[in-house]
């Protein structure tokens, strides 16, 4: 049995400019040093759209790839070395309760146009709700862009899944009250109120952006105790976040960015210059509990199994039923400034 960094050569040198391989930052090392492009979220969609590669090889979690299947050309086949590799977050916007949520808060507020808003951490079911609703999708890097965009569209956003990313980026357009619709929430006492999502009308009265309740378990583990104690220890350093972390420890750090903007941080600092990050454990490599249990998934050794073999079992693919309204949403967001 040849040993899995002779498969993966040998794979590339037969395959040539037939095969391109994605990897998202927070691939362990190992992985990301086989990626042909290595990138933040959005950077490895524009990929995925503009590739001519015949077989795209995702590594990442299961979002980024139903992503890179909507935008391949059909003749292109999209696989990935762990299909198991998920995203919570993802999962907690069902495509159901989100329809039901955009007819309930239209029916809280029948004067307001809402428009919504998906994080590319969703599923290409609730991407293709969005895109039919006139709606777009957006990652980290471009979160102010689509909200700014949808705001011109309508007059109520509707973020979703990551209630964090959306507070944060309504808090940066100006937005101080920020209202949470949370699908499974009890209905409320509110007189003769209707309520949704733990809403009433009066609740989306001066909002313009109302975020799903939804959370990355990754990045919800930082706390402002944290950021406190790192700068006590490091006195001078910078501290730099993900915008999925929760507003009070944006509040306390020096900036936030999607995935590649934390890595520009770093090769720009000067030198000797502390960086603190506060984001994935494999872009760090030092926040031990931040590993995302997801992306760590994909090994050297899968990537090599899916290589020597190519196993069906590896082949991604998205329901046809969702494919053209998905990518209407998924245009929508690459046409951003
Ligand atoms: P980026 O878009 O910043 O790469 O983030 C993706 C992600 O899943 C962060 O948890
Ligand atoms: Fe999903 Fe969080 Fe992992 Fe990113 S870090 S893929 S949001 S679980």
């Amino acid at each position: 049995m040849e040993a899995p960094l002779e498969i993966i050569r040998s794979a590339r040198e037969r395959l040539g400019k037939d095969l391109v391989i994605l990897t998202h930052h927070y691939q362990r090392p190992e992985v990301v040093a086989f990626g042909d492009f290595i990138g933040d979220s959005f950077m490895l969609a524009r990929e995925a759209s503009r590739s001519t590669a015949r077989i795209i090889v995702f590594c990442g979690v299961h979002f980024m790839t139903e992503a890179a299947c909507i935008l391949a050309r059909p003749d292109q086949q999209v696989y990935m070395p762990d299909p198991q590799a998920g995203c919570p977050m993802a999962d907690m916007a069902d495509a159901d309760d989100v329809s039901a949520a955009l007819q309930r808060i239209a029916e809280l507020v029948p004067h307001r146009r809402i428009v919504p808003v998906a994080y590319i951490n969703s599923s290409a079911a609730v991407k293709a709700i969005v895109g039919r609703a006139g709606g777009l999708c957006c990652t980290s890097s471009n979160a102010q862009a689509a909200v700014r965009h949808a705001l011109t569209q309508g007059d109520l956003v509707l973020f979703l899944p990551d209630e964090f990313l959306g507070t944060n980026t309504a808090h940066r357009l100006g937005q101080d009250t920020v209202p949470v619709y949370n699908p499974h929430a009890a209905p409320r006492a509110d007189g003769d109120q209707p309520t949704s999502g733990g809403l009433a009308a009066g609740d989306l009265e001066n909002a313009k952006v109302v975020v799903w309740k939804g959370y990355c378990h990754v990045h919800t583990w930082f706390s402002p105790e944290m950021v406190a104690a790192a700068r006590e220890k490091h006195p001078g350093c910078s501290i730099v976040v993900h915008p999925e972390c929760r507003p009070e420890v944006l509040a306390l750090a020096d900036g936030s960015g999607s995935t590649a903007w934390l890595v520009e941080q770093v090769r720009e600092a000067s030198p000797g210059a502390t960086v603190i990050i506060g984001t994935e454990v494999n872009l760090v490599l030092r926040l031990a509990h931040s590993l995302c249990p997801n992306m760590y998934r994909t090994t050297v050794s899968r990537l090599a199994r899916l290589l020597q073999s190519f196993p069906e079992q590896n082949r991604m693919s998205v329901d046809p039923s969702v494919t053209a309204d998905a990518r209407l949403a998924l245009d929508r967001m690459l046409a951003l400034a």
